[in-house]
């Protein structure tokens, strides 16, 4: 008799059976990978967090941080390599402002419009960096921090000779350099970024406004609300008295010994040693200096230094810095778990908890504006305080999906220029030429 209950109990002990065993393998799922790509961080902030989300989410998702190149234009290679590869590695990345048109426009990243609408309010982000990580009416990426340049300066030296406030016009910053080089002995009055790669274009562009130019017009960035549109830049406006003498004064620095020679082969990287080894008494740089100057052991700490708006050619007249910063965006070929562990993976990142902690480790600029309105915050980091008002001077460089054949022309020409190879005016023009010549082919390609 038991046999027989047994015997019909057995096709619900095997179904039963399969469920459980359904249930374990689902339990014993591994967790998704995915691989995260974002440039160097020497206050090994980005690691820390990346740990901890780890931790977090043991079991379910596991991120594996890929460092690339420092520099912006070898890191885009580096993304775009992968995406071109049989088998991309890449899920989830950082991507500079200056490459969102670009990707935008190649489909090679996912428009994150419907999610970032469903968990995000655009209105919560800097207007600067929102309408940065947005083209042609979708949102490709969450803002992950903001940059505006700034000048460093040493403010023990100033105080020392006299100078009771930071320079408002180059001619200031080369008295006040040639004051303290000569006294102090020191090497070199203002260092900044002249090679020939994306921050060259960042200081060309400062160079340019600041002496009252413009370098396009009509490439206006959506607003958060969409109440803009993206355009192919459609007036070149390089060619002007302003822009001219404002790479002539870029010249006069190096001319007149206030910049060394070699800043024709400076990046970030060359100019913030030289200033951290005390060699300099201005420099040209973004805000995560101010966390790798907290972190100084060599010579120059925190106390020694200043920030201040970058100088302009003429006083009265405004000064404008470039817009930088990186928005995290998600590769188009991934599959669907990845996408959606990513998503996770930036949610966590762009978090106010996390943006707080990278803002106190790194000097970064959060993306959130509520981040800004906390005193303690502010006062641990000066670099944010200031930047709260700086971000609204911040200009964006020209806007396109063809930014990486503008961009190039822009670095080269300057570096030349700097180098004493072709004259200011001879820039300007040639650089009206190029520049227009770009623009010209992607309007017939258009039509
Ligand atoms: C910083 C900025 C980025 C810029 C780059 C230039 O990383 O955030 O926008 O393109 O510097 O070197």
């Amino acid at each position: 008799m038991y046999k027989k209950i047994y015997q019909s109990l057995l096709p619900f002990f095997s179904v039963l059976s399969l469920i459980l065993l359904l249930f374990s393998s689902c339990n014993n799922q591994d967790p998704v990978q995915i691989t995260f790509a974002a440039g160097p961080d020497e206050t090994e902030t980005i690691q820390y967090l990346v740990d901890k989300f780890n931790k977090e989410n043991k079991g379910n998702i596991q991120v594996d941080w890929r460092q690339t190149a420092r520099s912006t234009n070898e890191n885009f290679e580096e993304i775009q390599t992968d995406f071109d590869a049989t088998n991309p590695e890449i899920d989830v990345f950082a991507s500079d402002v200056i490459w969102t048109g670009v990707l935008g426009a190649q489909a090679s990243v996912e428009d994150l419009s419907k999610q970032f609408y469903n968990d995000y309010n655009p209105r919560d982000f800097v207007q600067a960096a929102m309408n940065s990580a947005t083209y042609n009416f979708s949102i490709y990426g969450v803002p992950w921090f903001t940059d505006a340049a700034m000048i460093y300066y040493r403010k023990d030296l100033l105080t020392k000779y006299g100078f009771t406030k930071p320079p408002v016009t180059w001619e200031e910053l080369q008295t006040m350099a040639k004051t303290i080089m000569e006294q102090e002995n020191m090497p070199y009055g203002y260092v900044f970024q002249g090679d020939k790669y994306e921050g060259g274009v960042a200081n060309a562009c400062e160079f340019i406004w600041n002496a009252g130019g413009q370098i396009t017009m009509d490439n206006l960035s959506v607003s958060a609300d969409f109440g803009g549109e993206h355009f192919e830049p459609s007036i070149i406006t390089i060619d002007s008295k302003a822009s001219e003498d404002g790479f002539r004064m870029a010249r006069q620095l190096i001319e007149e010994g206030i910049s060394p020679e070699a800043v024709v082969n400076y990046r970030e990287l060359e100019a913030t040693n030289a200033f951290l080894l005390g060699k300099a008494v201005f420099m040209r740089g973004w805000p995560g200096v101010y966390g790798q100057i907290l972190k100084n052991k060599n010579s120059v700490n925190a106390k020694q230094v200043g920030i201040s708006s970058i100088p302009v050619l003429k006083a009265g007249t405004p000064s404008y810095s470039c817009l930088g910063g990186w928005n995290l965006m998600i590769a188009n070929h991934t599959s669907a778990a990845k996408k959606e562990a990513a998503w996770e993976f930036i949610q966590y990142l762009t978090a106010a908890p996390q943006q707080r902690t990278r803002a106190l480790r790194s000097g970064t600029l959060p993306t959130l504006k509520a981040l800004y309105e906390e005193e303690q915050l502010l006062a641990e980091v000066p670099v944010m305080r200031f930047a709260k008002q700086e971000i609204q001077n911040a200009r964006s460089r020209p806007v396109s999906a063809h930014y990486m054949e503008y961009s190039p022309e822009i670095a080269i020409i300057f570096n030349q220029m700097l180098g004493g190879e072709i004259l200011p005016e001879y820039a300007v023009f040639a650089l009206q030429e190029y520049l227009e010549d770009i623009r010209l082919d992607h309007t017939v390609a258009n039509h």
